[in-house]
């Protein structure tokens, strides 16, 4: 039996990892809602809101048909509409079933996603005005208070939802325009009707019958969509109809494990996040989310796709129209006015949380592979990394470091030290990374099985039985994380009684939690299976990987009795697991397109909350040439998560395999990542208190800059650098486009260039494009250890981009790396502005947050003009009137030398106190 389940895993295995194959997976027109939905014509919705009034501080109403009803359909029922409005401009539109109207099942509404704070935003509406539209001719509309610039739009007849401009009534988002709006309502199964689907030998019972949703939403003074991830595709999205676009699938968002996904697709991958950023001309953005975590599937369309049966809309306003379609669950959206990117970021957050703080070894370079063999392996990877001067942070141990996949086991003969194996690392100021997957291998004598089976924590299939799937285990169950009482159990796991071999710095990396089955229908779970009270799998299929990061998360809070911030690395993730940790891209190809589409995917990772992404440095699947390598360093440098990874079947590589040039070129890659560290984690802390991601489009930071808008080949690194990848061999020159009309500094050569350009480039093998904005001021630390952990006291070096009026400012944060005590006080905070020939040292900490305090003794030994135009000789230091040298010196990036540039040498200012240096 054993020997039959290891073949029938290898023939797994190997199928899917050398064959990624279309057919596995259901397109369009295999999914019989959205063959139906992408059928519909403008205009079909029949739909109009009747019983308009306030109650509960809403708008509310019910939508019934206005058509003749059919006899032969069954009777609609009028749905329930509620227009909610809360502070900072976000509109909320609920539309499902009356309860009171017995539906044979109530629809699942997604729990835990949106922040418990929200609803103390809520604005109660006290009243609604009513408008006839076109000048009193038109239909009625009502019309209430959003905020000071915009109103929210109820249209009766036809119904439709929009937010809209007060002052010249100029549309933002809406609803329903087209009247593409379909509600499949549960209703008593015919005698006659058969409700199952099939595909590829699996039957989905469908008990429930159909039970989609589809709508149209227009995006207003928009050229371009983006979001909506997780897809291998450009960061602006391309329309999938209409005029122009030869056959495509919409874009699907369905958590599955796709091996091999190809780089440039619309189909459904690891994640999935339903929320859509708009941008335009105007320099504006808007935002609408949809939280349903049931399969979806979005088409962006094409200008002209309505031009046979159009629907008269507002001419005078550049549109974007776009068509959402899904399986289950209930209308409720969210619509942002914005109007700038970054306020359509934090109002989408104020929804569904800020992003996490990560603790600071998480920011710095992580080392993986599928697998790291055993001890003695981890500790020879770990001196090469010294012996090499490469530093590093994290080792990895992948499935194959359990006693056969059981989790929170390990191989006794390959790790039989587990603990002195992190300590070990730990001396170095290194951490560890296990693999936690959500299969739990059903083995009686697995202690972590019985007690699930016992308990009755898995999922059941549709017979009532634990549901069993195939995967690395063999046999497996997976646990209910829908039910708060079984994530409370999985958290406790983690506990050092629980996790026997585990350490304080020992961290937990979540994979397969789409969750993958292997013998799953589309290599995931059933749609049928059942979760906690009777929730079918279908409804919430997107979020169960959520559910597992937030339980697996929330159990290292609890292992450390609260003190010590958790890092989790997760596969799958939904709307909020920005709350939780980090993500990446998945099984990516060690070739060149790979490395091209992992901008545009951490770019719409970030766009959409997930500001701690990557992907897999090198490439999964496949053996990187040298070239190809190197190069993924250098932007991998730049991803807010940084790992090397690779699939077992591949080639070793390490950084020092490649002969002494290219481990020089890695190298000094991976010592740019660490002298940027301290801007990394001041981006991550902006992140966390505004959403506003570590790595951004051009266009968030130049947003009426149309060059830049749909740009996904560079990309900003906060607000002040900017980096351009090399996605060729051998490539000689780089266009690089440099947005706005202040120049750029070269990174490494302080060379200016004139922005609002492209310039072509000579490119060397040492490095991609890299530039500092003028007017901004980056903190690096310039020292070189081994681990970030051990850079902790080390001297900043401040470099300042001076722009055309000799200005700049920047800003740096720190804490002590680890705990929670900076939600508390906890922090140094500071504002540095360069202007008038002084550099000013200011606390921007909030004296709100409590009396925690965080001290830090680490000095500024180096400050870097860049175009400073007068000679100048001495810098005076307040207070205390001491002098410091000035003069040309190295502008020293990661390992290398570039040019020279006026640096003021010692300046010893510390960086959490006032101080005020005069360049003379
Ligand atoms: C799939 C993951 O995407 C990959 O990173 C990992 O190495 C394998 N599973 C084995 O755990």
């Amino acid at each position: 039996m054993k020997h039959l389940a290891f073949l029938f895993l290898f023939f797994l295995t190997s199928q899917t990892v050398h064959s990624w194959k279309k057919d596995e997976f259901r397109a369009c027109d295999q999914t019989p809602f959205c063959k139906r939905a992408r059928f519909r014509k403008p205009g079909s919705c029949t739909l109009i809101a009747t019983d308009v009034s306030i109650s509960d501080g809403d708008l509310t109403a019910k939508l019934i048909p206005i058509a003749e009803h059919d006899h032969d359909q069954d009777p609609i029922k009028p749905l329930t509409l509620s227009v909610s409005v809360y502070r900072d401009g976000i509109m909320r539109l609920k539309i499902d079933e009356d309860p009171s109207l017995d539906p044979p099942k109530k629809r699942f509404q997604v729990p835990d996603v949106i922040v418990p704070e929200f609803e103390g935003k809520k604005l109660w509406l006290q009243s609604a005005s009513s408008e006839k539209l076109d000048g009193n001719t038109g239909g009625l509309i009502s019309v209430v208070y959003l905020s000071d610039g915009y109103e929210a739009v109820l249209r009766h007849d036809p119904f439709e939802v929009y937010v809209r401009e007060k002052a010249g009534k100029r549309r933002v988002v809406s609803l329903n325009s087209h009247r593409l709006f379909d509600f499949e309502q549960l209703r008593v199964k015919k005698e006659d009707e058969d409700w199952e689907e099939r595909f590829r030998g699996h039957t989905d019972t469908r008990p429930y019958g159909p039970q989609s949703i589809s709508f149209d939403v227009s995006f207003y003074e928009s050229d371009f969509v983006y979001g909506i991830p997780e897809h291998a595709t450009s960061f602006a999205l391309k329309p999938t109809r209409g005029p122009g676009v030869e056959e495509s699938e919409p874009y699907r968002l369905f958590n599955l494990d796709v091996f091999e996904y190809v780089h440039d697709s619309p189909f459904g991958i690891y994640g999935s996040i339903p929320f859509m950023v708009s941008h335009g001309k105007s320099g504006k953005s808007s935002g609408f989310f949809w939280l349903n975590a049931a399969e979806m599937q979005i088409d962006v369309l094409a200008k002209g796709w309505d031009a046979e049966n159009g629907i008269l809309m507002p001419t005078e306003q550049s549109r974007i129209d776009t068509f959402w379609m899904t399986e289950a669950g209930i209308v409720d959206t969210f619509f942002f006015v914005g109007p700038g990117p970054k306020d359509v970021v934090k109002q989408y957050m104020s929804v569904t949380g800020l992003p996490a703080m990560p603790q600071l070894f998480s920011t710095a370079y992580h080392q993986c592979r599928w697998n790291y063999r055993d001890e003695e392996d981890v500790e020879n990877v770990d001196s090469k990394f010294d012996e090499h001067d490469i530093p590093y942070d994290v080792l990895w141990l992948d499935i194959e470091h359990t006693d056969g996949k059981r989790y929170f086991t390990w191989d006794k003969l390959l790790f039989p030290h587990p603990e002195e194996m992190q300590r070990k690392l730990a001396a170095k100021g290194r951490r560890m990374v296990t693999i936690v997957d959500p299969h739990i291998k059903r083995d009686d004598s697995f202690h972590l099985h019985k007690d699930a089976s016992q308990r009755g924590y898995y999922v059941k299939d549709a017979s009532g039985k634990d549901f069993d799937g195939w995967c690395w285990p063999g046999s497996s169950s997976y646990p209910d994380v829908l039910n708060p009482e079984i994530r409370s159990w999985w958290a406790e796991k983690f506990s050092y009684k629980n996790y026997i071999g585990s350490t304080p710095s020992l961290y937990i990396w979540n994979d397969m939690n789409e969750p993958s089955v292997f013998n799953g229908p589309e290599v995931t779970m059933p749609r049928d299976v059942l979760h906690l009270g009777g929730v079918e799998h279908r409804e919430l299929h997107n979020a169960y990987g959520y559910y597992f990061h937030m339980a697996t998360a929330d159990g290292l809070v609890k292992r450390g009795d609260g003190k010590d911030r958790p890092f989790v690395l997760s596969r799958a993730f939904f709307a909020g697991s920005q709350r939780y940790g980090a993500v990446w891209t998945g099984d990516n190809s060690a070739d060149w397109d790979h490395l091209r589409v992992s901008v545009p995917m951490i770019l719409s990772l970030g766009l959409t909350g997930m500001s701690f992404s990557g992907a897999d440095v090198g490439g999964f699947f496949g053996n990187p040439d040298p070239e190809l390598l190197v190069r993924w360093y250098q932007l991998g440098a730049y991803y807010p998560f940084f790992r090397g990874h690779a699939h077992h079947d591949t080639k070793r590589r390490e950084p020092w395999l490649f002969g002494e040039r290219n481990t020089a070129l890695m190298r000094d890659a991976i010592r740019i990542r660490y002298t940027l560290l301290p801007y990394f984690y001041t981006l991550f802390r902006e992140a966390n208190v505004s959403g506003v991601p570590v790595v951004r489009p051009l266009w968030m930071e130049f947003p009426s800059d149309e060059a830049a808008f749909s740009n996904d080949e560079a990309f900003m690194v906060g607000n002040s650098l900017l980096v351009q990848g090399i996605y060729e061999t051998r490539a000689k020159h780089a266009s690089v486009y440099l947005p706005g009309k202040e120049s750029w500094y070269d990174l490494r050569t302080g060379t200016t260039y004139k922005g609002g350009k492209t310039h072509k480039l000579e490119v060397s093998e040492e490095s991609i494009p890299a530039f500092q904005r003028a007017g901004t001021i980056v903190p690096r630390k310039d020292r070189l250890r081994r681990s970030s952990t051990q850079m902790m006291h080390d001297p900043f070096t401040l470099v300042i981009a001076l722009n055309s009026s000799q200005e700049a400012e920047g800003e740096l944060y720190l804490d002590d790396g680890k705990s929670f005590d900076f939600k508390h006080g906890a922090y140094i905070h500071r504002r540095f502005v360069f202007s008038n020939g002084h550099l000013t040292s200011s606390n921007m900490a909030s004296s709100t947050l409590g009396n925690s305090k965080f001290s830090s003794d680490c000095v500024i030994e180096r400050i870097i003009l860049l175009g400073y135009t007068p000679g100048a000789k001495t810098a005076l230091i307040e207070p205390g009137n001491q002098k410091a040298e000035i003069e040309l010196g190295p502008l020293r990036f990661g390992g290398q030398h570039g040019g020279a540039a006026v640096t003021i040498r010692k300046p010893g200012v510390r960086v959490a106190e006032d101080w005020k240096i005069k360049v003379l």
